[in-house]
């Protein structure tokens, strides 16, 4: 133990030495506040002081409140976003720094706060006389970015004898202003500053004057970007806790497919020398983004970026380049034009002239450009182009790369001001489609911060993450209770979330800008014909979200589901434009398609097809439907997994749909299976580098993915997860969790792991089934069951993979079948196999060592024992 505990001790010490020995640059203050909380509170990587207890905080007198979210989204990091400090009056942070330049960062989580409405807040962030953000309306500019927290990044020089102050200012009487995180950092005086007498200042283009970062001015950072590469975290940058964001070509303008050639230096072993090293870190430049090797290509195409901005600024843009290309070895040999705003910046631009013929060695390159202002449009294009020298016969390669950007905004002369306009307002958040990026953007802040809470907060914490997944376990119990079941004799069973809002919010009259040829626009008259006025004799389901009508239309024809959303819930609002926009792009005979909505005096309707046999679920337990036989059963698995093969790549955009389970399969009076409730849906990743997509943990218990709700982690393997929950919920007929369980078989998925383990699958097969699976298909089907739930994601198979194996395992079932005659007979069947089998048939207690092959001997016409009561 004391061992143990020396060598860890030992490691610790080594690591840390080593840490120290890796930072570039110590700063000499380092706050990193999180409000609204007392004492100290970790994240996994840095240690974060409460603000409650210290004297940095002065004003918002009497109304200042230290409080949690009340819906704290699972996604986001706990430190600094669990807690925030919220007002409706002034209130200011006063920091004692030294002298010189700091960088100042701010967190928010724009949310619903205890009395503190979400889109409630709009504020000002003043300091020491510059204004950071104006009348900044913190939940519209989160929505416009599709993300869920907040990241600004500020330069700010403080002069000898001053302090720090960060003023935050409520815009309106009925206004609040929020923080959740703040960090002060200082930085090398001439990290990005230059002194006015200093003649290295930056090249200002569409001048011939030299442009000085004056310490008069403060900086936003904009965009801070690795090419090609992956991010960098703020634990590994130079000691400055920059990060540095991957390079998911969000910005890049692709014009032929060769055009994003990534020549990096893979095995990490070229020696970089970056000078001063606190500038960027070596990791920085060993990946680049270039045009790749066909001259012919590259001699009539460019290499260009496009970054929305704010008009009315100038802005510096810091270029990292270092050469490592084998290829290149002297001056000329890879030479290109750089053009900013489509202005010339460089008409020779010669890496390797620049670090003075060393391979290696890292340069930098400033430019500053006025943005002028435009009154037509809120953000604007930087754009920045390289194009190869292509007329100069004498370059080697006709080719131009990056190695890393910074772009700072510069404040205004005079009114120092950083602010620019905000956002216009996501009319229909899903109308352009604007996906979740992973781990896009620099705004994003530090998302990657695993969020460990120490000491009393990490118990505060824990409790308050248990309480919400209980109520939000409650809630979807409410849901499945039996009562449903006996009541829904169609589908659409669903649920659009908690939450609540007051039906004032004008979101729900804006008419929605939908295309009419897809999807009908009822009248809410036309809704109450159908439904009777809402009858309650015509509810089919019910949900947390509102009921679910059958009614008639087209003059009392037409079966429909009217799926009637109560106004009370915000998130409802949310899901019901996300599901119209979704469901009206998407045809699939395996998806329940939408057939029109409504969105009259606050109502919100959905009108779907009806689906005569109701849920999957309905069929399989707790009702009184005839069992379905194996056959049936292999065939609505395969159209689900179809349904759901579509969803993830037959759009334009994967669809993850998030609730994949047995009450939101459906079955149409032919038994087809439809897929349904596309409301907890998300757009998922639109290219294989943005593999995840980080978001709330939706979906049910019981179905949930592990993977997604320890990591948040939600990939199209979390649906395979889920579906792989229904396969065997098919084959055992028994709901995924039950409580009053034995603690081992709570849980399905956990449970048919240890069966399949320890070889006793056969014993929860649904008895009645029981004789009428092939051993061969069982083993199939339960081989592609066992590998959707796998731990790893990545290991899981594609929906379309698991199509192709439950068609070949009901070829394998209907082979025999087909030999047999329709009906199986166990007799037969068993006296077969007894001779593969070791066991008797009276010994059910069979253990496989290798599941896999040995299923083969399974012998599925034995009695089930009831030793281990379901
Ligand atoms: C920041 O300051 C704390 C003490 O206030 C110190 O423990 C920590 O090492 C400092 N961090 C850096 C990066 O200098
Ligand atoms: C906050 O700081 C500003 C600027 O220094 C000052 O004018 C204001 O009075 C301060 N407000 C409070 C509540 O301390
Ligand atoms: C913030 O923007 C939202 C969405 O446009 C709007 O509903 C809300 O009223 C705004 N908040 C304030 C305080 O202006
Ligand atoms: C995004 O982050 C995940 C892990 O956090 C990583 O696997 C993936 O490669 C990243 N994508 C890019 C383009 O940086
Ligand atoms: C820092 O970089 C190392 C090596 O590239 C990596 O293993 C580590 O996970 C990174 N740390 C963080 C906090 O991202
Ligand atoms: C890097 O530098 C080390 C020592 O300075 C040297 O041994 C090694 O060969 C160099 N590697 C390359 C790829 O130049
Ligand atoms: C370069 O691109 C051109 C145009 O696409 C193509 O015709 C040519 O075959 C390519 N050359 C090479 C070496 O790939
Ligand atoms: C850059 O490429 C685009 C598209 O290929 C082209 O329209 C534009 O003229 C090019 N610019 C220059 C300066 O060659
Ligand atoms: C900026 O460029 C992108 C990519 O070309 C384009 O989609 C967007 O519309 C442009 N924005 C403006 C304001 O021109």
């Amino acid at each position: 133990m004391t061992f143990l505990s020396i060598t860890f001790l030992t490691l610790f010490f080594l690591l840390l030495f080593l840490s120290i020995e890796l930072q570039a640059y110590t700063p000499e203050d380092n706050f990193t506040i999180s409000c609204g909380t007392t004492g100290i509170v970790f994240d996994g990587q840095r240690t974060w002081t409460g603000d409650a207890d210290t004297k940095y905080l002065s004003g918002g007198q009497g109304s200042t409140v230290l409080t949690q979210a009340a819906t704290q989204d699972p996604s986001v990091n706990q430190v600094p976003y669990t807690t925030a400090r919220l007002s409706p009056s002034q209130f200011n942070y006063s920091f004692p720094v030294s002298a010189g330049p700091k960088f100042v960062r701010l967190f928010f989580y724009p949310a619903d706060y205890p009395s503190f409405p979400r889109t409630h807040a709009s504020f000002s962030v003043q300091s020491n006389g510059f204004t950071f953000l104006k009348g900044f309306n913190a939940s519209l500019n989160a929505d416009a970015e599709a993300t869920k927290t907040i990241f600004r990044e500020y330069v700010v020089n403080v002069n000898d004898g001053e302090i720090l102050i960060l003023s935050f200012t409520p815009s309106q009487p009925n206004s609040y202003a929020f923080i959740n995180g703040i960090e002060i950092l200082s930085m090398p005086s001439d990290l990005y500053y230059t002194s006015a007498t200093d003649s290295t200042g930056f090249k200002f283009l569409g001048s011939t004057t030299l442009y000085s970062v004056e310490t008069r001015f403060a900086l936003q950072a904009e965009y801070r970007i690795k090419m090609g590469g992956q991010e960098i975290s703020p634990l590994n940058d130079t000691g400055l806790f920059r990060k540095w964001a991957g390079d998911e070509e969000d910005y890049l303008i692709k014009q032929n497919p060769q055009n994003n050639d990534l020549p990096a230096d893979t095995d990490g072993k070229m020696n970089i020398t970056v000078n001063p090293d606190y500038v960027a870190p070596k990791e920085l430049y060993r990946t680049a983004r270039s045009m790749g090797t066909n001259a012919t290509l590259n001699k009539i195409s460019n290499l260009t970026w496009e970054f929305p901005v704010d008009s009315g600024f100038t802005y510096v843009l810091r270029l990292h380049f270092c050469e490592l290309d084998p290829n290149i070895n002297k001056d000329g040999d890879r030479v290109f034009f750089i053009y900013i705003a489509s202005q010339l910046a460089e008409n020779h631009a010669d890496v390797m002239q620049w670090s003075h013929h060393q391979k290696g060695l890292a340069v930098q390159r400033n430019y500053a450009v006025l943005i002028p202002k435009d009154n037509t449009q809120k953000k604007v294009n930087l754009s920045l182009r390289m194009d190869p020298y292509a007329t100069n016969d004498k370059t080697t390669y006709s080719d131009a790369f990056l190695n890393g950007l910074e772009i700072f905004k510069i404040s205004e002369a005079g009114s120092n001001n950083l602010a620019g306009p905000n956002p216009d307002p996501v009319q229909t958040p899903h109308n352009n489609i604007p996906a979740p990026k992973g781990n896009r953007s620099s705004k994003s802040g530090t998302t990657s911060i695993i969020g460990i809470v120490a000491g009393v907060v990490s118990g505060v914490v824990l409790i308050s993450l248990i309480i919400l997944f209980l109520i939000v376990f409650f809630r979807r119990k409410t849901i499945t209770t039996p009562k449903d079941y006996n009541k829904s004799k169609s589908s659409a069973t669903s649920k659009w979330g908690p939450l609540s809002f007051t039906t004032t919010k004008s979101t729900t009259t804006t008419k929605s800008s939908l295309p009419s040829e897809l999807c009908r626009n009822f009248s809410l008259a036309e809704i109450e014909a159908a439904t009777n006025n809402f009858d309650d004799v015509l509810i089919i389901g019910v949900g947390g979200f509102g009921h679910v009508y059958k009614g008639y239309i087209d003059g009392g024809f037409t079966p429909v589901a009217i799926k009637r959303l109560k106004p009370d819930s915000q998130q409802g609002a949310n899901e019901f434009t996300n599901e119209i926009e979704m469901l009206s792009q998407l045809r699939h005979l395996h998806l329940v398609s939408l057939i029109g909505y409504c969105n009259e005096n606050y109502e919100m309707i959905l009108v779907y097809d009806f689906m005569a046999r109701g849920t999957l679920r309905q069929h399989l337990y707790n009702s009184d439907n005839p069992p379905v036989s194996w056959k049936q059963r292999l065939q609505i698995c395969i159209g689900a997994a179809r349904g759901l093969h579509y969803l993830h790549t037959g759009g334009k955009h994967t669809i993850i749909h998030r609730d994949v389970k047995t009450t939101n399969i459906l079955l149409d009076d032919k038994w087809v299976a439809k897929i349904s409730d596309f409301g907890l849906s998300r757009i998922g990743p639109t290219s294989i580098d943005k593999s995840h997509v980080s978001t709330v943990v939706k979906g049910s218990f019981g179905y949930l993915d592990p993977e997604y709700y320890k990591r948040y982690r939600l990939t199209e393997k979390s649906d395979v997860y889920s579906f792989g929950v229904v396969l065997f919920e098919m084959l055992c007929a028994r709901p995924p969790l039950i409580h009053t369980a034995e603690m081992q078989q709570v849980s399905l998925a956990n449970w048919v792991r240890h069966c399949y383990q320890s070889g006793t699958m056969t014993q929860i097969v649904d008895p009645t089934l029981k004789g009428r699976i092939t051993p061969e298909c069982f083993n199939k089907f339960c081989e592609i069951g066992m590998s959707c739930l796998l731990e790893d994601a990545t290991q899981r198979p594609s929906m379309n993979d698991v199509v192709g194996m439950l068609e070949f395992a009901l070829q394998l079932q209907e082979s025999v079948e087909n030999e047999k005659g329709e009906e199986i007979s166990c007799d037969t069947f068993t006296s077969e196999l007894s001779v593969t089998t070791t066991s008797t048939i009276e010994d059910h207690s069979y253990h496989y060592k290798d599941s896999y092959n040995t299923l083969l001997s399974w012998n599925p016409f034995s009695e089930i024992t009831d030793q281990n009561p379901r």
